[in-house]
């Protein structure tokens, strides 16, 4: 059993899947994976993927971009469940390996993968430059880290509005500026640093969200999490479109290659 305790709790991914689709439990599907590995070439590849969630993706690197085997890791067994009976219903458990991790260093030797990816699992990740360090020496010579994650504009204290709005995430949030990324980054040993802030496109989306969890989605929100989850999510889509607006949240794709 996990020593975590658990924020994703049965609710909440039931939630979040009716907002995202099946096995995502982050925002943009399919066609915002495809973006984030536009150019790359998975075909193959050992691919590790930080924070996997309910499986969505995973199983995706595989299906869909070739991936040669994809480890993915979590630090808590509910959404590891879920990714577990999906690998196993797709006939995947070949190519897929699920494995829960306590947070802190990776349990890998070094140069164990070709490709790291992650979609937006490492906010919940706050030390960025152990992570990276390591994301580094367990990628080989020549791999790329392939990601996106939500980061904060500034590393000050968060404005009242950010805090309002983490505060109603009641997840654990440690998020960082594209600066401390990028400096992570580098300082780690990554050359090819690419940052594109995606907070132009998430406003958008995260409006149509917002109107789709209070209008069409409401019903079958309700009856998959409970009015309760899902009244309190509207506050916090109202809340954070607050800090999309004034570009303090700020979703980012990232990638970088070790030389
Ligand atoms: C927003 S979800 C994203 C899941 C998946 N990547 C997706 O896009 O559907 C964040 C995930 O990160 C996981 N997580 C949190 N801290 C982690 C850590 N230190 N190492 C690995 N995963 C972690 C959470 O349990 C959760 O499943």
């Amino acid at each position: 059993m996990s020593q975590h305790e658990e924020e994703y709790t049965d609710s909440l991914i039931d939630f979040l899947e009716v907002v995202w689709g099946e096995g995502y439990l982050s925002p943009g599907g399919a066609e915002e994976v495809s973006r984030i590995l536009e150019g790359s070439d998975l075909r193959g590849r050992h691919v590790l993927d930080i924070g996997c969630g309910s499986g969505g993706i995973a199983m995706e690197l595989v299906e869909k971009y070739g991936a040669g085997r994809v480890t993915g890791i979590d630090i808590e067994d509910g959404v590891l469940a879920r990714a577990a009976s999906r690998v196993e219903a797709r006939g995947l458990l070949d190519r897929i390996i699920l494995q829960r991790v306590d947070p802190g260093p990776l349990p890998f030797d070094d140069a164990s993968f070709d490709i790291v990816f992650s979609k937006d699992s490492m906010i919940h990740i706050p030390d960025k430059e152990a992570l990276f360090a390591e994301v580094h020496r367990i990628l080989a010579p020549g791999g790329w880290f392939i990601a996106s994650d939500w980061l904060i504009s500034h590393d000050g204290e968060p404005s009242r509005e950010m805090k309002h709005y983490v505060a109603l995430e009641g997840l654990s949030f440690g998020m960082a500026s594209p600066d401390r990324y990028r400096t992570a980054l580098e300082a780690a040993g990554f050359d090819q640093v690419r940052m594109i802030n995606r907070n132009p496109w998430y406003v958008e989306v995260a409006r149509r969200e917002r109107d789709a969890i209070a209008g069409e989605l409401y019903q079958r929100a309700c009856a998959a999490a409970g009015k309760d989850v899902v009244d309190h999510n509207v506050d916090t889509w109202n809340a954070m479109l607050v800090v999309l607006e004034s570009g303090e949240h700020c979703p980012h794709h990232l990638r970088a290659r070790r030389p």
